[in-house]
């Protein structure tokens, strides 16, 4: 008997990049491959990447290197390369790196068992030409066995002046709302309890879809899917990401308290704290309008937890229009915030324009921004100390097996004493005893839930 054929994914990016490698994982375990963490074991090796910053793909290329010197000893090596960079170079990376067999963008995640009988067959494919995304019908290999990806909308059709996502993940793509909740129902049988649905901007859900309302509404929006897939059996939380300021409605709010499994958390970025650097990124709102949502959202659920992305050093950004982000980030108090320095990408308007900004400004900026994030961060932390929480507990604590580890409804991380066979799935009351910028500890008080 031969030795089953091993593969290895690498993941970069995102979490519609995660939800994509998990898929194709499935499928290539269904077609007998083993998996091994070892790159340098596998016999299959597959890149899912990330364009977002030119340092997410330059790791891309350095891994490649190694892996492509690999093959010449190695011939019956395949060599994968998925997600966006893919997309964004297709055939050149052919020209980089002749040695891969397969280039194949986002799209086309679920046809990884149709691209590689194409290599067995002895060509190099490069499938990145924009199709209708074929709907999953194979069993993704998740990385966890309590919380799940579902995606609802793939692509985006904005135009933020910075951003490949658009190129590299085409145009906006709901799916149906049964299809969505058939996948959740089959993660509650499979004792899933936590979904996150997945959306570059997920308020755009369902315009794409046919249909309007009496009230002339779409049939089909984010906040009328919450309410349709809310009591699907065995899920306990139910998360959403990314919001659009542009987008965000009361109505949508509204749906979020309302909804016991729906988690009291937001994710919504708002890059800039500054209506012209605002209107140069083609956002779409204000900074007043941001607020607003935030002021609302508090409003209904005081203690709700804001997390948010943020860009810094934007071309042409003046000192005194990055001090009106960090005004903003001062004054809304971030749970969390997503740093970066603005980072030119090709194809994109901002990339071409005369007034990028030093490598000197990018890095001070950052730093300085940083510094005020960790301190809200800490700040906000605080509320949670003394306080019950529900944890809803994944996995072992890493650095401290005695300690299990989950997040609670507003997505802290937080560890606590406790046996991981037994908890793994549960939702744990926990006491809240230490209370750290990012991540709390506690003692269990009891387990809420049993599965
Ligand atoms: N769809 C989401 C986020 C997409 S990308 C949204 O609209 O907010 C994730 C984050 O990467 C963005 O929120 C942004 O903060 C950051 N980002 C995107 N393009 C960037 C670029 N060219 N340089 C630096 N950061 C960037
Ligand atoms: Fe990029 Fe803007 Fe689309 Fe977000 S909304 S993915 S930042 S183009
Ligand atoms: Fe990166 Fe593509 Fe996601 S560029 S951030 S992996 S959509």
């Amino acid at each position: 008997m031969t030795k089953p054929r091993q593969y290895h994914i690498t993941t970069f990016g995102c979490q519609m990049n995660k939800a994509d490698s998990e898929r194709m994982a499935g499928i290539l375990e269904e077609m007998g491959y083993h998996f091994t963490e070892d790159p340098y074991a596998a016999d299959l090796v597959l890149y899912n990447t990330c364009t977002i910053r030119d340092n997410a793909e330059q790791k891309v290329y350095s891994y490649l290197g190694r892996q492509a010197k690999r093959k010449q000893e190695k011939p019956d090596l395949t060599l994968i390369v998925a997600g966006c960079v893919a997309q964004q170079e297709g055939e050149s990376l052919l020209r980089r790196v002749p040695e891969l067999d397969l280039i194949m963008g986002p799209q086309h995640a679920n046809r990884l068992q149709d691209l590689l009988e194409q290599v067995e067959g002895g060509s190099q494919v490069v499938a990145t030409e924009p199709i209708h995304i074929v709907e999953d019908i194979t069993k993704p290999r998740r990385d966890s066995t309590v919380t799940a990806w579902v995606n609802v909308i793939y692509g985006c059709n904005e135009h933020c002046t910075y951003c490949v996502v658009p190129g590299v993940r085409g145009t906006e793509q709901s799916r149906y709302p049964e299809a969505i909740r058939a996948e959740m129902e089959e993660l509650g049988r499979q004792g899933f309890k936590e979904v996150t649905l997945l959306g570059q901007n997920i308020d755009a859900y369902g315009r794409d879809l046919p249909g309007t309302t009496a009230e002339g509404r779409n049939k089909y929006t984010l906040t009328d899917l919450l309410y349709y897939v809310h009591d699907v059996p065995g899920i306990e939380r139910i998360r959403f990401a990314t919001s659009h300021p542009r987008y965000f409605t009361e109505r949508l709010i509204k749906a979020c308290q309302e909804l016991p499994k729906v988690c009291e958390h937001f994710h919504i970025p708002f890059q800039s704290g500054d209506n012209e650097v605002l209107k140069a990124m083609r956002r779409g709102y204000t900074h007043e309008k941001y607020r607003r949502i935030i002021n609302t959202i508090r409003n209904y659920m005081p203690d709700a937890s804001i997390s948010a992305d943020a860009i810094v050093a934007f071309p042409g950004e003046t000192e005194e229009q990055f001090e009106n982000t960090l005004k903003l980030v001062d004054e809304i108090g971030f749970d969390q915030l997503n740093t970066a320095a603005y980072s030119p990408r090709p194809g994109t308007p901002a990339a071409t324009w005369d007034n990028q900004l030093s490598e000197e400004v990018k890095g001070d900026r950052l730093q300085r921004l940083n510094h005020l994030v960790a301190q809200k961060a800490a700040e906000r932390s605080q509320r949670y100390a003394g306080r019950i929480e529900e944890v809803l507990v994944e996995d072992q604590n890493p650095k401290n097996p005695s300690q299990v580890m989950g997040r609670t409804r507003g997505n802290r991380l937080t560890f606590f004493e406790g046996d991981i066979n037994e908890l793994k799935g549960k939702i744990v009351a926990v006491k809240i005893t230490e209370a750290r910028a990012f991540s709390l500890t506690g003692e269990a008080i009891e387990a809420l839930v049993t599965a």
